[in-house]
């Protein structure tokens, strides 16, 4: 190839380039109004079944209501299985118990009644993860009747005690104080 015949190929890549920054600068405005378009806005009744979360206040608890006897029940059809007779374990967790085993020198047995601080805690993992294989399947009722009911076999809850939205958050868990509180800027 000749040198002037590359000299002159270059400067038409040159102003090619040019050319196309310039077409995208002149896009720009377009792209930025209609958004990246990623996805879709979803509808307040699809989003509803993901929209679950329940608050260490109790705020976002679903109605009904339990007592520890129904707990017993659904416990025993639904829990048992993998959670052994009153949720003494295996050959999954174990649910009660392990109480003096947090802050001490032993290993430390983490129970919901040995470790977890609020009580929606358990309604709402429960009610997003169990029965294991089987999630998200429990009724309003029987969440507060097992929530319940491994309340009662932790000794946080007496025998003939309901839960509902408005006594759960009223629970105190025995570890509830056992916690360092670790603020971070801006939220409590
Ligand atoms: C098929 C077995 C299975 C069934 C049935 C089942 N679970 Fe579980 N459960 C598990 C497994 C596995 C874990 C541990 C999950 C993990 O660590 O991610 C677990 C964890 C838990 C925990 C957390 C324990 C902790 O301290 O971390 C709770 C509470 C619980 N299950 C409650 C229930 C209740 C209530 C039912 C009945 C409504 C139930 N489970 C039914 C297998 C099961």
């Amino acid at each position: 190839m000749h040198w002037l015949d590359r000299v002159t190929l270059h400067r038409v890549a040159r102003n090619r380039v040019t050319l196309c920054a310039a077409m995208l600068l002149a896009a720009a405005p377009a792209f930025a109004a209609d958004g990246p378009r990623l996805g879709q806005s979803i509808s307040p009744s699809d989003l509803s079944p993901w929209d679950i979360s329940v608050g260490p206040d109790g705020a976002g608890l679903p109605p009904g209501r339990g007592t520890v006897a129904q707990g017993e029940l659904v416990f025993a059809a639904k829990c048992q299985a993998c959670h052994g007779e009153k949720g003494a374990g295996k050959p999954n967790d174990a649910l009660a118990g392990g109480f003096g085993t947090i802050a001490s020198d032993k290993p430390a047995v983490k129970t919901v009644g040995s470790y977890w601080p609020y009580a929606t805690t358990l309604f709402d993992y429960v009610r997003r993860a169990m029965p294991w294989n089987e999630t998200k399947s429990l009724t309003g009722d029987e969440l507060y009747a097992v929530s319940a009911y491994i309340l009662h076999l932790n000794g946080v809850i007496g025998a003939d005690d309901a839960l509902d939205a408005q006594s759960l958050p009223q629970v105190k868990m025995p570890n509830r104080d056992g916690f360092i509180p670790f603020p971070r800027q801006g939220r409590p």
